[in-house]
């Protein structure tokens, strides 16, 4: 099933954000925020193999990419699993309500296409996002050792759609 994820503007954070599904010409700005934002950052294909995916999106602050989200469904003993996968902000435009807007459509795209759920991993130390997430309903179910490697712990947040 598909379903259009219509451009918009406006999600409250900014008047000139928009939302809209990645494309390929997006990809080198993604992968330059991605390496800035992460210290084992996805490499260019992994982000390529997600073209096409619903739940992909990319914010443009001024007509630049500003930050993304990749998320899908997955069908798993009979439930529809969301997974937000990976999102980021450029460093120059955080705290502005572009990763808010991001999650909000992700979000709403991962419910549109029957999700039960969402799930997401966090590094434990990571209290910014945490606190995002917690703002969007997401509840610490379970905390994984060495997830990251390197001894970075992962935190497990869980928000249900039903
Ligand atoms: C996490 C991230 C995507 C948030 O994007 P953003 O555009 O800065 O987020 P917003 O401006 O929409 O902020 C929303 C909320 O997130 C929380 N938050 C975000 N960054 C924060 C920080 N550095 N410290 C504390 N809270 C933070 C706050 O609760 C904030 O709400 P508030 O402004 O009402 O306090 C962005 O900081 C980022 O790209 N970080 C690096 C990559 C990363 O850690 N990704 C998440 C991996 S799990």
């Amino acid at each position: 099933m598909t379903v259009p994820v219509p451009e918009s503007h406006g999600d409250g954070a900014d008047d000139d954000l928009a939302i809209r599904p990645a494309e390929q010409a997006d990809l080198l700005a993604v992968v330059r925020i991605e390496n800035e934002s992460f210290s084992q950052p996805w490499p260019y294909d992994a982000f390529d193999r997600f073209l096409g995916e619903p739940g992909f999106l990319v914010a443009l602050v001024h007509d630049q990419i500003a930050g993304y989200v990749v998320a899908d469904v997955s069908a798993s003993f009979g439930r529809q699993l969301g997974h937000i996968k990976d999102i980021a902000v450029h460093p120059d435009r955080r705290g502005m309500g572009v990763g808010s807007a991001l999650l909000s459509r992700s979000i709403a795209i991962l419910a549109a296409h029957g999700a039960d759920s969402i799930k997401l991993e966090v590094r434990r130390t990571n209290d910014g996002a945490k606190r995002l997430y917690r703002q969007f309903g997401f509840e610490p179910i379970r905390h994984v050792p060495g997830y990251y490697g390197n001894d970075e712990d992962a935190i497990i947040m869980v928000r249900q759609l039903e």
